[in-house]
Order: structure tokens, then sequence, then C-alpha cells
């Protein structure tokens, strides 16, 4: 390697002789070689423990040719899971399925009470993470999953739905939000939820949190409940997640604010920028009817304590839940773990605020090594000491990462921060000052487990070159990292460190591809992707061991399948090649739902992923059923035995239980 730090020539992402790929980074494409090129590349340390002496992970190192070997499925309007016929799937943990000691089961009209959806899943799972069993083991049959379930139909969530609303039924929708862990096992044929799991447990939109980091204690976060700003009820909206070196599960708070309204006519500026808005303009959840801490007119701080990214200990059901302020405020899509090479931890995170569309990326880089080795305990303030960045694409495919530091660059009492709480409550804003990026709708950020490449899915933004509704004046165009306007179809950024790794300031950056519909008459829809495979709205994200690059699709059941997205289909899961931009379709969901989170068990033989809201409603966000026909759009996954649609995570294998994805 040359002594060059910062590559600025042009970038080859897919040549692996280009400087792109070898004279700056670090760390090189093994996927692109061989197993004993790696090891004659000096990579001879890593390359060992990850072959970790099992045939497995040979298999797995070993990606000299195709890196899929599936047969493609088709496109489908299907009210089921479809996978490839050398694939089978399983429901292994569906809404109001027992998780605690004592649950009961599932009742089909959904009349179960509050106090019992608070011992089963939620409604709609999100993101997730599979955690082995025992602790520290690295079992590929025995493991907890820590799960999101990010929002309700409450249509579907009561056999009357809204029909009449009262306090009962605000406890049960805000019961069945939040978090949740639940015990797996795989018994050789099928995987199934352990009955009665001394870890099992939910975590609600009133479980108690306490706050951390530099926000703790300000005045912008206290309440007439919490005089001293240090104790939060609640978590909801958890869309993408996280996890830690440390064995815990992060959950990132997205689009918190349309659960609060605020009438007063005065929408103060913090809550005009992060979207608090009129009970006409709300999403309908009426918390606030019953539950007077949701009326930010009254309680104008409450806002403040939610937008944020949550820990708990997943082995420790007593364990109190941590709102981690350092990492910033913001609608928080997911927290993707990068560890530094000296023992740091750096987490990418996306502001995916579902209404005002254009905001930023952000990483947190922590100001300590984690002690390896320590777990939870001597590990719990990692996340409250550290640096929060916003991330600036410039056009030559270079990229800034900007320090949101009070006193730094422009975050001054002259442009209204007075402190170190005051830019990450108000993070957003601080994005804006620094003059960050403003992306269309950042979703999920994947790293690949090698290289450090990082992946990051933007939706969509129907509003780029259109104006914007909530906070930016001018409107803005299309720009080289979010490259059509308006965006319907959304794309997917990449980008590299420079050399330092995951804690450098500086990166380079490309669109790895754009989604759409190479069939669409109008060539702002039709993407880019090898090969012509139609898909839109990626959002789930993740990179294997293997450096397969997962893709999971998020269109509104309003769009699905029809106008601009009538040759789509149901939303689906991809696998792509990032060497060489091959793009396969794996899995089409049910009718309405989004496909969201992959894990894999650490065999790579089972893949778990979640169906979220099966049935969507085909109305604006959040797409509610009518209520006395419960089954009018899908019945997935029970069918004619269901009294309703339920999301799930399912479990997939190949049927001659090989690696997932070959
Ligand atoms: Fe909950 Fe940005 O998706
Ligand atoms: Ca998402
Ligand atoms: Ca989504």
């Amino acid at each position: 390697m040359s002594g060059k730090n910062i590559y600025t020539g042009p970038l080859d992402w897919n040549n692996v002789n280009s400087p792109a790929h070898g004279e700056y980074f670090d760390t090189l494409f093994v996927t692109r070689m061989s197993r004993r090129s790696l090891l004659k590349a000096g990579l001879g340390l890593s390359v060992a423990s990850f072959l970790g002496g099992c045939k497995i992970v040979d298999e797995v190192v070993s990606v000299d040719g195709p890196m899929f070997g599936f047969t493609e499925i088709p496109i489908s309007r299907a009210d089921t899971v479809v996978v490839p016929p050398e694939y089978t799937w399983q429901v292994v943990n569906a809404w109001g399925d027992p998780i605690m000691p004592g649950a009961p089961a599932f009742k089909p009209d959904a009349s179960q009470s509050a106090a019992e959806q608070a011992t089963q899943s939620g409604m709609f799972h999100d993101g997730m993470h599979y955690f082995s069993l025992p602790k520290g083991a690295k079992s590929s049959d025995h493991g907890l999953i820590g799960i999101n379930y990010e929002y309700t139909d409450d249509n579907l969530l009561s056999p009357d739905g809204m029909t009449t609303w009262t306090a009962e039924k605000v406890q049960k929708s805000k019961n069945a939000h939040g978090l949740g862990v639940y015990e797996v096992r795989f018994d050789g044929k099928n995987w199934r939820t352990v009955k009665d799991s001394r870890y099992g447990r939910r975590i609600t939109a009133d479980t108690p949190f306490v706050i951390q980091g530099p926000a703790a204690g300000h005045p912008w976060m206290r309440t007439a409940a919490d005089p001293a700003g240090r104790t939060i009820k609640g978590t909801f909206q958890n869309c993408a997640n996280g996890y830690t070196p440390w064995g815990t599960y992060l959950s990132c708070e997205e689009n918190f604010t349309p659960y609060f309204v605020n009438d007063s006519g005065k929408i103060p500026r913090l809550q005009d920028r992060y979207g608090v808005p009129t009970t006409k303009n709300s999403w309908g959840f009426r918390w606030h009817e019953f539950d007077e801490r949701f009326d930010a007119a009254k309680h104008p701080n409450e806002p403040n304590r939610h937008g944020w990214v949550v820990e708990f200990d997943p082995y420790d059901p007593a364990s109190v839940p941590v709102k981690h302020t350092a990492m910033g405020r913001m609608a928080h899509e997911g927290a993707m773990l990068s560890e530094a090479p000296d023992g740091r931890v750096v987490y990418y995170m996306g502001d995916d605020d579902f209404r005002s569309k254009f905001e930023h990326i952000f990483k947190f880089v922590s100001a300590r090594p984690y002690v390896k080795g320590g777990g939870y305990e001597a590990n719990k303030e990692i996340l409250d000491e550290g640096t929060l960045y916003a991330a600036k694409f410039n056009a030559d495919g270079t990229g800034d990462w900007i320090e949101l530091t009070y006193g730094k660059n422009g975050l001054t009492a002259a442009n209204g921060f007075n402190s170190q709480a005051e830019v990450v409550i108000d993070a957003r804003t601080a994005g804006d000052v620094v003059g960050a990026t403003y992306m269309d709708r950042p979703e999920w950020i994947a790293v690949h487990p090698r290289t450090k490449e990082v992946y990051c899915t933007l939706s969509n933004n129907t509003s780029r070159g259109k104006g914007q509704p909530l906070h930016q004046k001018d409107p803005l165009g299309a720009d080289p990292a979010n490259p059509r306007a308006p965006n319907l179809m959304g794309h997917i950024v990449r980008w590299r460190e420079a050399r330092g790794g995951p804690t450098s300031l500086k990166f380079d950056w490309d669109v790895f591809m754009q989604a759409g519909d190479p069939g669409h008459q109008d060539p702002l829809k039709r993407g880019n992707v090898k090969g012509g495979v139609v898909f839109a709205q990626p959002d789930g994200i993740y990179v294997d061991q293997r450096g397969v690059v997962w893709i999971q699709t998020d269109s509104s059941a309003a769009n699905m399948a029809h106008a601009d997205w009538a040759g789509i289909g149901n939303n689906q899961m991809l696998a792509a090649d990032p060497r060489t931009g091959e793009v396969r379709r794996f899995l089409t969901g049910p009718v309405g739902c989004e496909v969201t989170a992959v894990q894999f068990t650490p065999d790579m033989r089972t893949m778990f992923i979640n169906i979220q809201h099966p049935g969507e409603a085909p109305l604006a966000h959040p797409g509610r059923n009518n209520p006395n026909n419960p089954k009018g759009i899908s019945s997935w996954p029970e069918g004619d035995k269901g009294g309703r649609p339920r999301s799930a995570t399912i479990a997939i294998r190949r049927k001659d239980g090989g690696i997932v994805g070959t």
C-alpha cells in the first residue's frame, strides 16, 4: 500500500485492483480473495479467528465464485410468504403470542385485555437481534430474540377497533408498542418460542427508563411528572435496532412526534422542528385523550424525552432500560455498530422522519474503548460519553463527518445552542447549522463485517425538488447523494471511512444502486439495478458474514402494486453481491406487509426476519383496517383458521440444512 492517506481519484468499487480497494483501506475485500491469498496478505490473525476451526466457516470464506445459488423468485401479489424452492419458512412468534411467564394465548378476536397484551408479543414486529443461549455461547439452536414492536393498527387491536375509545384501549395500544424478549429453541426441524421462559419480557410505552448522558437532568427534559428530568415513562415507535459488543440490545425511537398533539396554536420552535402536530395532523393514536402527557401544549417537554437510542440487557429481565442522550435525538431508524481497532464503539444512525423527509445521517464515536469481556456492568456508561457527528456528502465522492459539539462548528449561543445537552436534544438543528446533507429518508444502515464498508438505504423522498413540508424553506433539488427529484423509488448509498477506519472524519462514498422498475416509462422511476430486478423503497439492510447484502422493502400499502408501483408487487427481500452489483429476489411477503430485520444464527443455517403489518390498509399512514372486516385485506399467517392478520417473526432455512443464501 502507498502512504496516501485519503484517496481522491475516481472510485471503482467493483474492481479489486483499483485504489478504492487496495490503496487506502486497511482491510481488503475478503470475498474477492481465496483463503490462501488472504493468509499471504498478512490477514492471518483475523482470518484464523474468523475460521474458528469449523467447517461451515471454511465454506463461508470460500466465496470466490457466485455468492448465491438460490433460485430467484418472481414478484408476487399472493397473501403469503414465498421463498425459493430450495427453502422453507415457518412462523416463530406472532403478535399476541405469550412470551412472559403465565401469559395467555392469543385470542383470534383480539379480545385480550390491556394487561394480557403486556405479557404477549406486541403488534408490529420490526428490528430484532438474536442473542445466543447460554450467554457467551455461539449456539445456533437456542437463543433470545430481542425485538421492537413499532406501532399498532388499533382497528385490529380489539374486537370493535376504534369504534369506541376508552382508557383501556389506550392502555392496550401502549402495551402493544415497545420492546420484547422471547426465548427460542430449534428442535432439529422447527423453531419454537419457549413457554414461560424466565427471560420473557415486555417493555411498553409505560415502562420506566433512566436518562443517561449530557441531557440527563437538563431543564428541557423536566416535566411535571419528572421534575428532575432523569426518568422517562416508556418507549414507542421503535423501528430498527442495534446491539453492543457487551451483549445488550439497542432499540431506536423513530417517528414519535405524531403521537403527541399541540392544539394551542403556538407550537414552540423545538416541537416544530421535530414535527409535533395538531390533533388534526397527528396519526390519530388518541393517547392524549386518556394520558395527558401526550398533550404537548400542557407538557411541552414530554416530546424531548423520546427520539433516543435505548439500551437494555436481554439476559436480565429486571434490568432498567436506559435512554442514551449522547447519541442524539431524532427519528432514529437504527444504530449500527462498527468497532474501531482501539475498542471504541462507533454507531451509524439515520434520521428517518416520515413526514419532514429531509434529515441527516449521524455517527457516534464513544470516548472510551469498551471493556472486553466485561459485560453490561463494565460498559454501562460507554454510550454516554463520546462525539456525535453529522454526514456531509460532497459532490466529488468524498464526505466529511462534522462534529456536533457545543462551541464548535457554529454550535454556539449565536445559533441558539447553550450546552451539549441542547445540541443532543436538538441534534437535527445542529446538523442543519453545520451543513450536513439532507438525505432522502435514511433507513437501516449495515456494516460489512470485514471491510467495514457501510450501506444505508434511503427509502424515498417525494418532496425532493418540490419543497419541504416541515422546516426547509427552499426546495432542495437532486444532489449527487440523492440523485433523483422527486425520488419515488429509493436508493442505497455506501461509504468507506478513510484510513483510520470507523473513527475517521473523512470518507468516500458512492450510490450503490437506485431502485425502481426498469419497465417504467419515466426514466426517473426506472432505477439502475443490475439485471433489471424490480423493487422499490429499500428499508431493511444487512450484510451477512459471507458478504451478501440483504435488502428488504417497505413500499406503503397505498402505493403497492398500482400506479408507478404497478409492476413491483408485494414487499420483498433481495440479495445483492457487493462485488458485482448482482441482485436476486429471495422472498416476497404477504399483501400489505413490509419485510424487515435480518438475523442469522452463528452457523448461518437459520435466517430470522419479520413480516410487519400484513394487511395494512391502502390509506394514509398508519393505514388502519376496517374492524368489521379484519381479514378484508390479508389473513396471513393463519388464513381461514385465524381471526385477523398478525405480524410475525419467521425462520427461513434451506431444506437440506445448508447455509442460507447459498
Ligand atoms: Fe420505521 Fe424508517 O422505518
Ligand atoms: Ca424502516
Ligand atoms: Ca418502515
